[in-house]
């Protein structure tokens, strides 16, 4: 492993994701490592514009052009942030190219082929070193999407949606298991705190 890996935090809405980076975030600061961090999409001022219009509630883009967006937006990403930083810093991402596997293939049913057809166009070489894959069940996930105040575009499909992303998360993570650890987040947070912290410090080591 690099001493500067990337590591990506995906899953579904309410699956504990943001709350799990905001932990490594704070333990990487304290032990001032040298990291970045960003989210997709968003993360680079372009990405960033790209991200309002593309979750804006009154959005009603196709299947389609989301698909594009969200590539448009990593596209920003890759010459804005990543190449910058690539094997001289962490790189820790809020979402990357397995949400883009688990929402617009598995979710809304585009070609498969395609998609990784141009996250190879857009990352070469590039991949990430290590995921967490954060899972919730139907009741927690809607418990505490119901207590989100402002809602976004994506945070508004049927739980059908949400059941076949999250199906398409664990068959990613299950077809290469040592590159991903899933964090059940039905369970007790300062367990998974401590399981995360666990394989960051091996993953560093
Ligand atoms: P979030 O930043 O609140 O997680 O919301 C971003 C939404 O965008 C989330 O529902 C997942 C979705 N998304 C895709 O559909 N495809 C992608 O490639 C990425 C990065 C995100």
């Amino acid at each position: 492993m690099s001493k500067f890996p990337i590591i990506v935090f995906e899953g579904i809405e309410g699956s504990g994701k943001t709350t799990h980076i905001n932990f490594v975030y704070k333990y990487f600061n304290k032990k001032n490592k040298k990291f970045i961090k960003f989210r997709e999409p968003g993360g680079s001022k372009n990405s960033e514009k790209i991200r309002k219009i593309l979750l804006n509630k009154n959005s009603n883009f196709n299947n389609k052009t989301d698909l594009l967006l969200m590539l448009g937006s990593r596209s920003e990403n890759i010459e804005k942030i990543i190449k910058k930083n690539y094997k001289k810093k962490i790189i820790i991402i809020d979402r990357f190219i397995d949400s883009t596997i688990a929402y617009q293939h598995y979710g809304m049913g585009i070609d498969l082929k395609i998609i990784k057809s141009i996250n190879h166009f857009l990352l070469n070489k590039i991949s990430p070193d290590f995921t967490f894959l954060n899972i919730v069940n139907k009741k927690n996930m809607l418990t505490r999407l119901k207590k989100r105040k402002n809602l976004n575009r994506y945070d508004k499909f049927d739980y059908n949606f949400y059941s076949r992303v999250q199906k398409g998360f664990i068959k990613l993570a299950s077809k290469n298991r040592n590159k991903y650890k899933i964090i059940d987040s039905n369970n007790e947070i300062k367990i998974n705190k401590e399981i995360i912290f666990e394989k960051i410090n091996r993953l560093l080591k």
